[in-house]
C-alpha cells in the first residue's frame, strides 16, 4: 500500500540567542522560574536582516539539498507573523529557491495549528498523486512585549517539510481528528506587532483541546496512550508538554509511572528548551528533537498534538520509516545550533525594537545574518531578499524582484 509522510524534515533557527537566566536576571525574576518553571534555557533572536522569508527559505534550502526540485507542485506556508495582508510570504520563498513555475503556492494562517493544517493538505495532495512532492515550511518569529508575562516565551524558526508518497521519515497515518472552538486566549490585530494573550486561559483551552482531541481519537481508531512509544506536542514554552502530558496519563488513567511519562517526551523537549516558541514550527522542531537526540528505531510509534489559539487543534500519528536515521543524520542541526553565539541584553533589546518599522520607509539592512538567505531591506513599500554572499561562493546570487514605485489605490 502506498503510504504519505514526511519525506525529510529540516529547521532553521537563528544565529543568535539569549540567555534565559540573564534575561531573569534583569527583570527580577528568579532563574528558576524560567529554566524550570517555564522550561526555557535559551531564546532565538532574529538577526536585523532576518524574517519569515528569509528564515523559511534558509530552512527549505537545506532541506532541497540532492532533491529534485522538479517534483515539487505545491507549497504551503504557514505562519502567524505575516508580511504582508495580500502577497503569500510562499512566493518570495518559491523564487528564491528556484522551484518550478507550475507550482501551487499559497499562504496559510490559524495561529500555531496551521503548520499542521498545511502537513494534512499536503499530505492528501500525495496521496492523489504519489509522483508529487509539497514543500511545507512553517516559520515564525514568536514576539510578546518586553517586560510581559509572554516575553520569556518568545523564539524564531522555519521548519521545512518535503511531503511526499513512500515517505523516507516519517509515515503518517490517514486517521487523524481535529477541535475548533472560538476563543479569545491569543490573537494579534493587523495593527499590532505583539500578539495579545491570557496565558493561563491558554493553557486550559490547550488541555480541553487536547482532552477532546483524545476522547475521539481513541473512540474512532481504539488506541490508547499505550499505541504509542513517544509523543511531540506544540510547545509554546517547553514546560507545556510536560503539563499536557502529564493531564492526559492522569485523566486517561494509565498505570505509566512518572519516568516512563518523562521518557515518553524527554527527546522532543530538548530543541524547544534551546530555541524558544516558533509558533506554527514548534511541533515539527520537536518531531526533529526527537528523531535527532533519540535515533528511534524504524517503527517506533508516535502520537503527534497540534494546538493553535483561537482555537483549533489536530492529534495525528506517525511511524518512523527505514531510512530515518540515515537521513536525519546529514541535516545538520546540532552543528547549527551549537555554533550559535550568545547576544547581550543591550542587543536584544536594540533588536526587539528594530523590528517595529513602517512599510513606507526605504531600508538597506546591514549584512548581519549567516543564514543562506536574508531580507535585504525594504524599497517602494516592498520587501527585497537575496542569497547571502557569505553563503554563495560562485554564481548568480538568488533574489527577489526590486518592486515599482506603486501607486496606493
Ligand atoms: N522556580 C521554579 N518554578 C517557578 C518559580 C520559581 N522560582 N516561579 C514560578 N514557577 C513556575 C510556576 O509554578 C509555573 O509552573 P506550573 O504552571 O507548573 O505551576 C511556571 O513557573 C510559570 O509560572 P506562572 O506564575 O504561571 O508564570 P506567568 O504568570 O509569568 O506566565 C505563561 C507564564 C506561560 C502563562 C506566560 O509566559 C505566557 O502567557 N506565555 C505565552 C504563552 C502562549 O504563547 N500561549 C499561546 C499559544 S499556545
Amino acid at each position: 500500500m502506498t503510504t504519505a509522510g514526511i519525506d525529510k524534515l529540516t529547521f532553521y533557527v537563528p544565529h543568535h540567542y539569549i540567555d534565559m537566566t540573564m534575561l531573569a536576571r534583569q527583570r527580577d525574576v528568579d532563574p528558576a522560574k524560567y529554566l524550570d518553571g517555564i522550561g526555557q534555557e535559551k531564546m532565538s533572536v532574529p538577526a536585523v536582516d532576518e524574517d519569515i522569508v528569509s528564515m523559511g527559505a534558509s530552512a527549505g534550502h537545506q532541506l532541497l539539498q540532492n532533491e529534485d526540485k522538479s517534483s515539487i507542485d505545491m507549497v504551503l506556508l504557514a505562519t502567524e507573523s505575516g508580511i504582508d495582508q495580500s502577497k503569500a510570504a510562499a512566493i518570495y520563498i518559491h523564487e528564491l529557491l528556484g522551484l518550478p513555475a507550475t507550482c501551487l503556492t499559497v499562504e496559510m494562517k490559524q495561529a500555531c495549528s496551521s503548520g499542521t493544517a498545511a502537513l494534512l493538505l499536503a499530505l492528501d495532495h500525495v496521496r492523489a498523486r504519489p509522483d508529487k512532492k509539497v514543500m511545507v515550511v512553517a516559520t515564525d518569529i514568536a514576539r510578546y512585549g518586553l517586560s510581559t508575562p509572554g516575553e520569556p516565551t518568545q523564539g524564531a524558526g522555519a521548519v521545512a517539510m518535503l511531503i511526499s508518497a513512500n515517505p523516507r521519515t516519517l509515515e503518517i497515518s490517514p486517521e487523524y481528528v481535529t477541535y475548533t472552538e472560538d476563543v479569545m486566549d491569543f490573537w494579534r490585530p493587523n495593527d499590532r506587532e505583539e500578539a495579545i494573550v491570557d496565558g493561563q486561559y491558554s493553557i486550559k483551552v490547550y488541555i480541553r483541546a487536547l482532552t477532546e482531541c483524545w476522547k475521539r481519537y481513541s473512540e474512532t481508531t481504539g488506541c490508547t496512550v499505550k499505541s504509542f512509544d513517544r509523543f511531540c506536542y506544540h510547545m509554546p514554552f517547553t514546560h507545556m508538554a510536560r503539563k499536557a502530558h502529564t493531564h492526559l496519563n492522569k485523566r486517561l488513567k494509565t498505570d505509566c509511572e512518572p519516568q516512563e511519562i518523562e521518557e515518553q517526551i524527554a527527546a522532543s523537549l530538548k530543541y524547544n528548551r534551546i530555541i524558544g516558541n516558533t509558533y506554527t514550527g514548534s511541533l515539527y522542531i520537536a518531531l526533529a528533537s526527537l528523531l535527532d537526540n533519540e535515533h528511534p528505531a524504524a517503527g517506533t510509534k508516535i502520537g503527534m498534538f497540534s494546538y493553535g489559539s483561537g482555537c483549533m487543534a489536530a492529534l495525528f500519528s506517525g511511524t518512523v520509516a527505514n531510512e530515518c536515521s540515515s537521513i536525519t543524520k546529514t541535516l545538520g542541526h546540532h552543528t547549527m545550533l551549537n555554533e550559535r553565539e550568545p547576544i547581550s541584553y543591550g542587543e536584544y533589546v536594540d533588536l526587539y525594537g528594530r523590528r517595529s518599522i513602517a512599510s513606507s520607509s526605504d531600508i538597506v539592512w546591514p549584512h548581519q545574518t549567516t543564514a543562506p538567505f536574508r531580507w535585504a531591506g525594504i524599497q517602494h513599500a516592498g520587501r527585497i531578499y537575496e542569497q547571502n554572499t557569505a553563503d554563495q561562493k560562485t554564481g548568480t546570487l538568488r533574489q527577489t524582484g526590486v518592486p515599482h514605485a506603486g501607486t496606493p489605490c
